[in-house]
């Protein structure tokens, strides 16, 4: 086990540790000659996204939040209505689903029990299988009419992570191709969030090479046994993924909110040194953040804001700030959830906890 620890102390620092690798093989490996997405050997034609009225993208916990994103950039770049649900939800809710619903179940494993019986359904009603999977010839993958294949790697600690941003270069992969297929978009915008893509490897081990500033905050903060997380649009998505990082390996009483939420009830819990983990990297959304961060000060809270580089206001409102490199706000995601990864890892390494075997979980759920 050592040995394929590879020097590293666990196999979820390793794991985090080869996300540059794992993001930039899912991406080059299908692009062309041209720079363009070749997605295997899926073929959606405009014929058929013509016909698709509506995608489904179901999956649980990490592969979920990944859906949430995809639901995103689907909408956003191939302007076709997403419903993002969790495969045990779904299951039981009488989906609407015909031969005009493109179904996209997410799974690392490929074999978790929920995720399988949901595809297995959306297959019965007719819909188009497509299934983003990480183990080759898993059980999702066999099943589905179409797979796009991470190239994660081997996934041995229980809380996903490098799984999670290769399946977000996925999904961004996927709506990509939609679009231009489609039509939605021009090949200018195309060329530019690819371009922006290639570049994630190298902006995901900046952060990683800034590693002491998470493993610092968690040497202060391990203590704490409430966290708070909150964020707007595509920050909220990171910071659910963040916050399920931190409960699973560090036992932490953690959630995450959508930073205009926390008026109608969570800021009742805010008190003097409560941590809020702020992201607030969407441009757009700042001005309201910066509000939301206010507020939570002004009960006492302790925030960590996670903000894109360059932004030096954000100082005079956080108590701390973490910085990602710059990049176009749709892509966030993949680079915001980094030091997230590493702040619950280095808690869960402070707190003394069993960091790749956590209690009460298992790697793949293949029961109810
Ligand atoms: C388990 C794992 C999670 C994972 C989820 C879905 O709960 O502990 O890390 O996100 O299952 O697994 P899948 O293999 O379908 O992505």
């Amino acid at each position: 086990e050592a040995a394929e620890k590879e020097g590293y102390a666990h196999f979820m620092i390793k794991e985090i540790n080869e996300q540059p690798k794992g993001v930039s093989e899912t991406l080059n490996r299908r692009l062309n000659k041209e720079g363009n997405i070749e997605l295997d050997s899926i073929k959606i034609t405009k014929e058929d996204l013509d016909k698709i009225d509506k995608v489904y993208i179901v999956a649980c916990g990490t592969a979920y939040h990944a859906g949430l994103v995809g639901k995103y950039a689907i909408e956003k770049y191939a302007k076709i209505p997403v419903i993002c649900d969790i495969a045990s939800e779904f299951r039981y809710s009488d989906p609407f689903i015909d031969e005009n619903t493109l179904f996209i179940a997410i799974s690392q494993s490929g074999e978790t029990l929920d995720t399988l019986a949901a595809l297995r359904e959306a297959k019965r009603k007719g819909a188009r299988i497509l299934s983003v999977v990480n183990v080759v010839g898993s059980s999702v993958a066999r099943e589905s009419h179409d797979v796009f294949y991470t190239w994660a790697g081997p996934e041995i600690a229980v809380a996903s992570t490098k799984a999670y941003t290769t399946q977000l270069t996925a999904m961004y992969m996927i709506a990509l191709h939609m679009a231009i297929t489609k039509e939605s978009m021009s090949k200018e915008k195309y060329d530019s969030i690819i371009e922006e893509l290639k570049n994630m490897p190298e902006k995901i081990q900046k952060i990683l090479d800034d590693y002491v500033i998470a493993q610092h905050l968690a040497d202060t903060q391990f203590n704490n046994e409430s966290v708070f997380f909150m964020g707007r649009g595509l920050d909220i998505n990171a910071a659910y993924e963040g916050s399920l990082k931190l409960k699973e390996i560090s036992y932490i009483n953690s959630f995450a909110i959508a930073a205009g939420e926390l008026k109608h009830g969570t800021i009742a819990l805010i008190e003097d040194d409560t941590l809020v983990i702020a992201l607030a990297t969407q441009d757009r959304l700042y001005e309201k953040m910066l509000s939301n961060i206010k507020e939570v000060k002004a009960r006492g809270a302790y925030v960590v804001a996670i903000a894109k580089e360059g932004n030096k206001e954000i100082e005079k409102s956080a108590d701390t700030v973490i910085y990602i490199p710059d990049t176009m706000d749709e892509l966030t995601p993949i680079l915001s959830v980094v030091p997230q990864q590493l702040f619950s890892y280095y808690m869960a390494v402070a707190r003394g906890c069993d960091v790749d075997k956590p209690r009460n979980l298992a790697k793949s759920v293949t029961v109810e």
